[in-house]
């Protein structure tokens, strides 16, 4: 069986690790110590989720004030982070693509608003056309954030290392990303124009939070081994239930909370060595591309999954699980995901058509560790078969 995500960064080797990892003080240093030589950077700040880190550059860059320009194909998180700092968002519509905003697309956004800032979200690690989008940011005096929730160890076009041009980055530690210990995040301040005083994080995360953090590669493994007799999707229902597993969307915004140091450990790991896992999820990315080259969108730089779109998603979908091919985690089935609180951020649908419909129409394929190359060929032989090209 392959899946798209639950757990997807853990074997039961890294997760049986993960559950035991201490770490300490110096730990939590020498990964400030990497962001900040990484990101060319001021300081850098650890978050117990990278929403956390978000909500705090936004407040470091508006003042806590205005509108914030953000991409219309997002996750919930980024658009409560963007509250939580006292901003709204300004949805700007996607080119189809690239899936994510172009300068132009920018500019007519913002009109009169008094927008004070930009999160660029190189979705899917699909770098976007940088120097276009900071000429607009320095015409209308807007700090520039880059998101680097998909996009770790990505590079522009001109391959300069995303996360390096902006004023502020932000990473997620978050599941099933590049760098995944399950939360944590970080801000990278990369300016010293500030629009408020710099707010460290000092609490811990609650003890609970911690536990389910630890086991929930274990949690994981246990649910994908047994999938196919049925008990795994017990033991995912059960799990749910009972709150011993939640799901991130759900999990509030908490700048005020720091990265446990075991976490801090594990990352610093991860992003010493992050140019290894983007050099095996490029080569998986490659054969979808060579294979499905019909359906492709514009190719991201680190390959955290393989976007592709399809005009019967539904369809295929249902023809990949029955194939035993789990791929419905979808970034992004709506404009703001999940669908479940979709309705709840009242996205203006009549300003970001473009969004509306390729959120329709998107898929994401696994790159991840546990697909090799035969996993790969025979997702590409039920698409060809199965998917209709999106016109
Ligand atoms: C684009 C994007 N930005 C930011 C975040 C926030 O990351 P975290 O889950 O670590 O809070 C997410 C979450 O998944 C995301 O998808």
């Amino acid at each position: 069986m392959i899946f798209l995500s639950i757990g997807p960064n853990y074997t039961w080797a890294q997760a049986w690790r993960h559950m035991w990892t201490r770490g300490n003080k110096a730990d939590a240093s020498k990964l400030q110590s990497l962001l900040t030589k990484k990101y060319d950077a001021q300081k850098a700040l650890l978050f117990s989720q990278g929403r956390g880190a978000l909500a705090e550059a936004v407040r470091l860059a508006t003042g806590g004030e205005g509108k914030v320009a953000v991409t219309s194909m997002t996750c919930f998180v980024v658009i409560e982070a963007i509250r939580t700092a006292g901003c709204e968002p300004l949805y700007v519509d996607v080119d189809r693509h690239t899936l994510q905003f172009n300068a132009d697309n920018l500019r007519r956004a913002i009109k009169s608003e008094d927008v004070r800032a930009v999160i660029v979200q190189n979705m899917l690690g699909i770098p976007v056309e940088i120097d276009e989008i900071m000429k607009v940011a320095h015409e209308h005096d807007m700090a520039v954030i880059e998101d680097l929730a998909h996009a770790v160890g990505g590079q522009y076009a001109d391959g300069r290392e995303i996360g390096t041009v902006g004023d502020y980055t932000m990473l997620s530690f978050g599941r099933d990303k590049m760098i995944d210990t399950i939360n944590g995040g970080a801000l990278v301040i990369r300016t010293t124009d500030v629009k408020n005083v710099v707010q460290p994080p000092l609490e811990e995360v609650p003890t609970i939070q911690q536990l389910r953090d630890r086991i929930y590669p274990l949690f994981a493994c246990s649910v994908r081994g047994l999938f196919a007799s049925g008990l795994g999707k017990c033991i995912h229902w059960f799990a749910y239930k009972t709150k011993i597993a939640v799901r991130s969307a759900d999990d509030g915004t908490h700048p005020e909370r720091t990265l446990p140091y075991w976490q801090a450990k594990l990352a610093h790991e991860q992003l010493k060595t992050i140019d290894k896992k983007v050099t095996m999820r490029l080569k998986n990315q490659d054969i979808y591309q060579k294979e499905l080259t019909d359906f492709s969108v514009a190719a991201s730089s680190n390959g955290v999954r393989w976007p592709l779109l399809v005009e019967n998603r539904s369809e295929v979908l249902a023809k990949l699980k029955q194939a035993g091919v789990y791929a419905e985690d979808v970034w992004y089935e709506v404009p703001v995901s999940p669908a479940r609180l979709y309705k709840t951020v009242h996205f203006p649908e009549e300003t970001c058509p473009v969004a509306v419909q390729t959120t329709k129409h998107i898929l994401n394929l696994p790159t991840h560790q546990l697909v090799g190359a035969e996993d790969i060929t025979k997702i590409c032989a039920i698409i060809k078969k199965e998917a209709k090209i999106w016109k």
